[in-house]
């Protein structure tokens, strides 16, 4: 297999503007350099102080125990725990009354929580846990709408030392039923339900059914939001209001040990079978927090809103535990961007004055595919820094945002993490990179990132091959719980020595890093290996164009052809002719050789529920195969019975 040719010639630069490098955080090229080398040179040094920074109950001994490789124990010796540094380390000085959750539901209803009143439920809700019998050590499942219970829920875990296991809350029963056996989970913690497109979405009635034969969970807190009717179980059901009245407000946190599991969070492995990627205390805050206070250049008046959902990673690193550690005023919405109205996320931003948006960008693309006119209703001139993260984002897509919300004045951090590494490994600082559309630029502090052929060997400038890291990091994962082997053997085992991130990238000639998509979505056409990632911005360069996916398809005569599923955007219309068009655009875009074979026009792409294409769907139907791949992570079911064309 040769490395993955780069066809993307990108050039246009977008340097911080001099105001917004004057007042950051990190705001020299030479700081950044120092920091970074001394990073790499010096990680005990550099990481030991960093964590120093956190409040302890015990100090560490050593910085990095690295012998038991590929697991690696950081701040060894050392106790504290996740809630006295996201929250009581806020409570002796002004921070105390300050916002910590600005939360808004679907319907428009608004509720805040000072740090001090968070500080107070979290310290009930623990109360409410032990009561319960929930102990240190014990794996908690949360299954609930984004309302301030679920991050009340969280720190309240760990507060008592009883790691969490947050499921999205749009899997289905099995899904949670699986999750819940996997981790052992002895108690759950869900709603009635959560607004949803104007409707209550009943997690409790999904919990029930995932429960049916959970013997060993025994009890379910649930949250009255919706006030929709639910079934009761007496002796395992409580609700949440109940039992925190009942609860005083004197919690002191459990000490952990460092290494000891914050949480479990399932990921989709390519195999079906769900991952438990399993974070510690220490290290986790220690990334989470250093990299939401210089990626985001957090300060004190910031309004900053990271529209994940909790039931991911980014809302776990950069909802929660980042933000609230560095004492942020944190939004928080329920609902959907297009309800009522597809400016939704507009009227939010222009309403609580948001200052610092986080984004994924197949929302970037929708708001594209809606149109300009929405966030023109609303006055946006308070965001001063833009995010996105979850996918490599188009070039064209990356201008808009810039442009259409942005208003060509706020740096713009494209964040490449996993949820395996916990937290932003590959990002611009926005007071120092010169941003470049579609690159997610330099590594962050500590990072060791290197493209690398099939035998490892590191390529040169340009040359496109696969993503790794060649030092363990703070935050990285501890491996797969109960699975130990599957953890060497995923990530450990294509280099010894080397954690493999399963992407593709390229390094360019000043350093910058393009990430090219999963390896698994390759495609290989004439013998030559191109990105899907590449092909797909071409696409959408075109103007009718709003999101594209490629797949390779069996060809007799190239080995693989190119089919192209692309969703058009308002005003455009299928048609042969733009068919033709599509075709001819890639070809002079990137060469004949990519040329799609075949063009489909698609409503809308199958997606896994945090919004990632689903490539190897797209590749059954390409093919006509039927589907025999596990689907129970797609977002919507209807999208592939509609590229089937089973439903005319
Ligand atoms: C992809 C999300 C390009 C990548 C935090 C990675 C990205 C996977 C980017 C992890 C980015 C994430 N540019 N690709 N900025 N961010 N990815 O575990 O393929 O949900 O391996 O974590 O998303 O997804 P996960």
């Amino acid at each position: 297999m040769s490395q993955i040719e780069s066809v993307l010639h990108e050039t246009r630069s977008f340097p911080p503007s001099e105001a917004f490098r004057a007042a950051a955080r990190i705001s020299s090229a030479e700081e950044y350099e120092r920091l970074y080398r001394e990073s790499l040179d010096d990680p005990e040094a550099f990481w030991g102080r960093i964590a120093r920074e956190l409040p302890w109950i015990e100090p560490f001994e050593e910085v990095l125990d690295w012998s038991g490789a590929p697991v690696a124990r950081w701040f060894t010796g050392g106790k504290t725990n996740a809630s006295l540094v996201c929250v009581d380390r806020h409570l002796d000085g002004p921070r105390a009354d300050k916002t910590a959750i600005l939360w808004e539901g679907e319907p428009g209803d608004v509720r805040t929580l000072t740090y001090a009143e968070l500080g107070a439920e979290v310290r009930r809700f623990a109360n409410a846990l032990k009561a319960r019998g929930v102990k240190k050590g014990d794996r908690v499942a949360i299954y609930m709408p984004m309302v301030p219970e679920l991050a009340i829920a969280v720190l309240a875990c760990a507060r008592i030392g009883a790691p969490h296991s947050v499921i999205f809350g749009g899997f289905s029963a099995q899904s949670i039923k699986d999750r819940v056996e996997d981790g052992g989970c002895t108690a759950v913690i869900t709603a009635d339900g959560g607004w949803r497109r104007g409707k209550p979405l009943p997690l409790k009635a999904t919990v029930d059914e995932a429960l049916v034969h959970a013997k060993d969970v025994h009890t379910v807190f649930c949250v009255r939001r919706c006030e929709n009717d639910v079934d009761w179980v007496e002796g395992r059901d409580v609700w949440w209001h109940d039992a925190v009245a009942a609860a005083d407000d004197d919690c002191p946190p459990e000490p952990m040990d460092s290494e000891d599991t914050l949480f479990l969070l399932y990921t989709s492995g390519s195999t079906g079978k769900p991952k438990g990627i399993q974070h510690t205390t220490a290290g986790y805050l220690v990334g989470a927090y250093l990299t939401s206070r210089y990626v985001f250049d957090l300060r004190d008046d910031d309004v900053y809103w990271c529209t994940a959902d909790i039931g991911w990673v980014t809302g776990h690193s950069y909802i929660v535990y980042g933000p609230l550690a560095n004492g942020a005023t944190v939004v928080m919405y329920e609902g959907a961007p297009n309800e009522p109205h597809p400016g939704r996320f507009w009227e939010l931003v222009q309403k609580h004055k948001v200052t610092v948006l986080y984004t994924a960008p197949t929302a970037i693309r929708a708001f594209m595919k809606w149109g300009d006119e929405h966030p023109a209703k609303f006055d946006l001139s308070t965001l001063r820094l833009l995010g996105t993260v979850g996918e490599p984002i188009n070039p064209e897509a990356w201008m808009w945002y810039r442009r259409t919300i942005g208003g060509e004045r706020c740096p713009i951090v494209d964040t490449w993490w996993q949820t395996e590494t916990g937290a932003i490994m590959i990002t611009p600082l926005p007071g120092v990179t010169a941003t470049k559309p579609g690159s997610a630029t330099r590594p962050f502090f500590g990072v060791d990132a290197a493209v690398v052929d099939e035998e490892g060997n590191e390529l040169g400038p340009n040359e496109g091959g696969l993503l790794v890291l060649r030092k363990p990091w703070p935050s990285m994962l501890r491996g797969i719980w109960g699975d130990p082997e599957r953890y060497r053997e995923t990530y450990w085992s294509r280099f010894p020595g080397l954690y493999f991130a399963g992407d593709g990238a390229r390094k360019d000639e000043d350093g910058c890093f393009w990430i090219m998509g999963r390896v698994d979505d390759v495609l290989n056409v004439s013998g030559h290996r191109l990105s899907t990632m590449e092909v797909e911005s071409a696409l959408v360069s075109h103007e009718a164009v709003v999101e594209a996916a490629v797949v390779a398809r069996p060809d007799e005569l190239t080995g693989e052809a190119i089919c192209a599923f692309v969703t058009v955007g308002a005003g455009g219309e299928p048609s042969d002719a733009l068919r033709d068009a599509l075709k001819e655009h890639v070809a002079v875009e990137i060469g004949k050789l990519a040329r799609p074979a075949e063009v489909r026009f698609a409503e809308a792409l199958p997606k896994t529920r945090s919004g990632k294409i689903m490539r190897r769907l797209l590749r059954d139907i390409a093919a006509g195969r039927e589907t025999v791949q596990d689907t129970t992570t797609l977002e919507d079911y209807s999208v592939l019975a509609r590229l089937r064309g089973d439903e005319e």
